[in-house]
């Protein structure tokens, strides 16, 4: 990751904020860009201060078009390139199924798949000439149905045919483009699913051979190594990172 500059949505907490942070711990240079833009600032002022490396963070809701191409503007002014991103940014919001608001609906989407597509558009425009490596975080949920989450699951299953699309497609350019899915990794996100009685820890534990849930470096692993040169061969896949939730089909 040597002097790679990266971008990463979501970067203000939970994975897009340990992903960040070993970005930069590898020596890349990382814009992070967040709804949270006060926090993407303090993470990208300590990371820096840290590490020694160059970070900046960037105010930007990935549902926005205009604003993404903000952040692929930003990372080209201060770093003078881009060589990758990481999708991360996302929300949770389970709801049944029969009376989901519109609106809710709208969101997720705009948020999980359109937001996905504008952050990936507007970033490899800018890596047409050196060509480049992005990953999005969509989930298990790509693969497997859940209860009460018909927007995010839709989403994420776009998501990962979103990611063989640009990777036929923008192959050409030397732009490889992966997915990585995790099961439940311990975030807040995960905290207030728990919180909320949408799902327990040991329901979570039970469902996963591996037996516990994720913790942000094990998606960190992953998402470094499909960004790095040693997956210079690898375009088009979605890693999942599930302690073999998916594999997992007994009773
Ligand atoms: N936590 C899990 O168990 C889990 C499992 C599978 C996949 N994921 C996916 O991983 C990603 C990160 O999840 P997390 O657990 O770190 O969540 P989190 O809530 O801890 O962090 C999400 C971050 O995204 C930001 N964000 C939300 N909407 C945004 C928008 N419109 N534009 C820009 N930033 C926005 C938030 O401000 C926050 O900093 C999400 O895409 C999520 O769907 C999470």
């Amino acid at each position: 990751m040597k002097d790679k500059v990266i971008a990463v949505s979501g970067g203000a907490s939970g994975i897009g904020a340990e992903i960040s942070s070993r970005l930069i711990s590898e020596g890349a240079h990382v814009v992070i860009a967040d709804l949270n833009s006060a926090q993407a600032a303090a993470n990208a002022a300590a990371m820096a201060a840290r590490e020694g490396q160059r970070a900046i963070g960037v105010g930007c809701d990935i549902s926005s078009p205009e604003q993404c191409e903000a952040v692929a503007e930003a990372a080209v002014r201060h770093f003078g390139k881009l060589d990758g991103i990481v999708n991360c940014a996302g929300i949770s919001r389970p709801h049944d199924s029969l009376t989901l608001p519109a609106p809710d609906w709208a969101r997720m989407i705009d948020v999980q798949l359109s937001g996905a597509f504008y952050f990936a558009q507007a970033c490899a425009r800018y890596m047409l000439d050196t060509g480049g490596a992005i990953v999005f975080i969509t989930s298990t949920n790509a693969e497997a149905a859940f209860p009460r989450r018909a927007a995010y699951c839709s989403a994420k299953a776009g998501v990962a045919m979103l990611t063989k699309v640009l990777a036929i497609e923008w192959a050409e350019k030397g732009i490889r483009v992966n997915a990585v899915g995790p099961a439940y990794v311990a975030t807040d996100m995960t905290l207030r699913n728990i919180a909320a009685g949408n799902v327990s820890e040991d329901q979570i534990k039970r469902r996963i051979p591996l037996g516990r849930l994720a913790q942000p470096p094990d998606v960190a692993d992953a998402v470094s190594f499909l960004l790095s040169e040693k997956a210079s061969f690898i375009t088009g896949q979605s890693l999942y990172v599930d302690g073999g939730w998916l594999a997992y089909g007994y009773f």
